[in-house]
């Protein structure tokens, strides 16, 4: 790659204001709504005819138009229009300048607070008006800034990122890591990805060719990404095998694998944040299994269900994504072979979300599932600084025997509300829940006598002062409440709901 080239792209870019600010700017928050459901026309009708030269680069690299060689020229005054098509960005040969890959800002917030860069990866669907081709390399999705935004905060000595693809998950890692290596068995994402940390000036991370842990055979991280491709795919019936999403494996072998060889990459302690699917089957709960998977591997973990698919769901999806369209012919045979293939492993739904693992230092004590389905706080600190601090809280309580814990004095977080709800005219309520406002915005049903000691923690007092004085208050016996309430305060400081301290 030319190292001159690049920097005289980033210089236009930053010239041109190329922001993500600067075309909602343009186009409204609306069309950028209509642009995520794939429909440009608002956007495209918004930058028509503009001379400004971030409009002229929306127009071509973000809505994948062509457009006049002047205009184009004028956009990129540093690199211009040879340098743009020696980069593979533009195809120069006829008589309108072609895009050749979708190239545009990208604002983020991860632990290290908010940034921006910009990230070229291939054209979608919307700009080729075609099905993608299964060597495509992905733009940054909706996965991925999910996973992003996991990413726990560092700083790290070393990091993975294995299937790098454009290369998203590696610049992340690279705001906490000295070192990292970014894997990818696709030689044109490892392209587009080293062509995307060069514009961001980004010169910590090395690139691999390989599949999975190949490239790094022998070596250990403190921290591990991936976004792998985990799509269930039908095998050996022509149903198209995208490099992207799909790894090449039966059922969810390809995350099972990935999960069961992970503990001999990372240093202990060392932490592997994935996402994955998981099936579940006739007789198997999915989370289980994939808890089953971190067991064999000898991880401890943390994994969080967002959403389960029945199996028509899950190929509706994954069939749509490939840019084929109910109305097409060959839409219900996929389909088919989609149902035909969850049958064979008697599959009734395919589990989606985080796995968080961790090879153990000492004991293995983190062992945990959850779900989750409340839409994500993507606000002011991120989930990875939340998911940090509910890490710290397990590794905090988890040695802690019931007699210490009640020594210890709890406070409510400053994001946790009650609800109450009562039947019209009734004096007690029928359902009091507590609120998370942020990070996974939990919600936890609570007895009246959990509602009476959270409502009394104020770090004042000790766990064991407050559930006596609520035993008396309620008229029960002490020891018994004490019994039935310890897990769940366990839980709700696992949870961030209540944070503990030594002393009042
Ligand atoms: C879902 S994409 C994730 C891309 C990017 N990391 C992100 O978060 O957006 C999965 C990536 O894994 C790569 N991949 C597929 N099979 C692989 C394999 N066997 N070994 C390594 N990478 C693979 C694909 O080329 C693709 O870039």
């Amino acid at each position: 790659m030319d190292a001159a080239a690049v920097r005289a792209l980033r210089a236009d870019l930053e010239a041109a204001r190329f922001t993500v600010d600067r075309l909602t700017a343009f186009w409204g928050t609306a069309a950028d709504a209509a642009l995520e459901r794939g429909n440009r026309v608002p956007a495209v009708r918004a930058v028509a005819g503009s001379t400004d030269p971030a409009a002229v680069l929306a127009r071509v690299f973000v809505l994948g138009l062509d457009d006049d060689p002047a205009a184009v020229a004028g956009a990129l005054p540093a690199l211009g229009l040879a340098g743009a098509a020696e980069l593979g960005l533009v195809d120069t040969a006829g008589s309108r300048i072609r895009p050749l890959v979708d190239l545009r800002p990208y604002a983020f917030l991860d632990a290290r607070g908010a940034g921006e860069w910009w990230i070229a990866s291939d054209l979608g669907e919307l700009a080729t008006g075609a099905a993608l081709r299964t060597d495509h390399v992905l733009g940054v999705g909706g996965a991925s800034v999910t996973l992003s935004g996991l990413l726990l905060p560092g700083p790290v000595d070393t990091a993975l990122d294995l299937g790098t693809g454009c290369g998203i998950q590696a610049l992340h890692l690279a705001r906490e890591a000295r070192r990292v290596v970014a894997t990818d068995i696709s030689s044109r994402a490892l392209d587009l990805a080293r062509l995307n940390a060069a514009l961001n000036a980004v010169t910590s991370i090395e690139f691999r060719l390989g599949s999975l842990f190949d490239p790094v055979s022998g070596e250990r991280f403190d921290r591990i990404a991936s976004n792998p491709p985990f799509v269930i795919t039908p095998r050996g019936v022509g149903v198209p095998e995208y490099e992207y999403r799909d790894g090449g494996a039966v059922g969810d072998d390809l995350v099972a694998g990935i999960v069961r060889a992970t503990a001999q990459h990372l240093v202990p302690g060392g932490i592997a944040q994935l996402l994955g699917n998981w099936e579940y089957r006739a007789t198997e709960d999915g989370l289980q299994r994939a808890l089953g998977w971190a067991d064999e591997g000898g991880l401890e973990a943390w994994i969080i269900e967002r959403e389960t698919l029945d199996p028509a769901r899950y190929a509706e999806t994954w069939i749509r994504d490939g840019g084929t369209r109910p109305a097409s012919p060959e839409y219900e045979p996929l389909v088919g072979a989609w149902l035909d293939d969850f049958a064979a492993r008697a599959v009734t739904a395919v589990g989606f979300g985080y796995l968080l693992l961790r090879r153990p230092a000492g004991d293995r004590m983190l062992r945990r599932v959850e779900r989750i389905d409340a839409p994500l706080d993507t606000g002011a600190s991120g989930l990875g600084v939340h998911l940090s601090a509910a890490l710290a809280a397990h590794d905090l309580i988890a040695p802690v025997d019931d007699a210490a814990l009640l020594a210890l004095h709890p406070s409510v977080a400053g994001d946790v509300t009650e609800e109450r709800s009562h039947w019209p005219g009734a004096e007690h309520p029928t359902v009091i829940t507590l609120r998370q406002g942020g990070g996974f915005r939990r919600e936890v049903r609570v007895g009246t006598a959990l509602a009476a000691v959270v409502g009394a923690c104020d770090g004042e007092l000790s766990l064991g002062a407050i559930l006596g004085a609520v035993a008396s208050i309620l008229d029960v016996d002490a020891a018994a409440l004490t019994a039935e309430i310890l897990p769940e305060v366990r839980e709700l400081v696992l949870g961030g709901m209540l944070i503990l301290t030594s002393g009042g």
